[in-house]
């Protein structure tokens, strides 16, 4: 990536894009409409997207070209989203929603820059812990949350209706004044690895 990766609230324009990622991420997608919720009525949800410009993988040929044709008509937009992610943030709760990264972009630390946002973003609008559900199964998404200090709290017994596999509550408190000085030192960390602006936290 030559260009830096724009960190940004997500907008309507941006939903094709999203969607495309999220089913290309999770068995059981959330809708255009969840999206167009989430952004325009939910108050409570803190929704970032990650934007680079240049066209999403897949050239202008072959079936991601297809594809994006299908999605965006004849003229698809200059730039991409290569990410996304969701949080609600309710009475000191921090409650990841959802986040994915596009599987072409995945390992280069912008999983990371999504929950550093997001968690940031909370810290800024009052936020004392955050939570999250994910698969048993899914150790990569586990190792990201750990990172950050998530530790299993709970384990929600058939949590996921496509396969009936188990959630683990995951929980990271307090997000105080040492949380928040520790977040800082890992993203300047992350800035080595990417190169950001961050037009989401502040
Ligand atoms: C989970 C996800 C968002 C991580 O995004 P990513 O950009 O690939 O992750 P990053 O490159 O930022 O990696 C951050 C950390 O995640 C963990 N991680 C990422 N990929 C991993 C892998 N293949 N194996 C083990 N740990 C991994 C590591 O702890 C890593 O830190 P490190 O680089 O210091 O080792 C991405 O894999 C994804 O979109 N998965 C599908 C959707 C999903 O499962 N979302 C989570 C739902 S709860």
């Amino acid at each position: 990536m030559t260009s830096p990766v724009i960190m940004r609230p997500m907008r309507a324009e941006d939903i094709p894009q999203v969607v495309a990622i999220d089913r290309e991420s999770f068995p059981t997608p959330w809708s255009s409409r969840t999206y167009t919720f989430e952004i325009e009525n939910n108050t409570t949800s803190q929704m970032v997207v990650l934007e680079v410009p240049a066209p999403p993988p897949g050239g202008s040929n072959g079936l991601g070209a297809m594809f994006r044709r299908l999605v965006h008509g004849d003229t698809p937009p200059e730039t991409a989203i290569i990410g996304y992610g969701g949080c609600w943030l309710i009475a000191g709760e921090a409650h990841i929603s959802t986040i994915a990264v596009h599987p072409a972009y995945r390992g280069k630390g912008l999983g990371e820059l999504l929950l550093v946002g997001m968690l940031q973003r909370a810290l800024n609008l009052g936020g004392e812990y955050s939570v999250l559900e994910v698969r048993v199964s899914n150790e990569q998404a586990q190792a990201l949350y750990r990172k950050y200090e998530y530790a299993i709290v709970g384990r929600r017994p058939g949590y996921y209706r496509d396969n009936g596999e188990d959630a683990y509550l995951m929980e990271v408190r307090p997000l105080d004044a040492a949380y928040q000085q520790r977040l800082a030192e890992r993203t300047r960390a992350l800035r080595q690895r990417v190169d950001f602006v961050d037009q989401f936290t502040g």
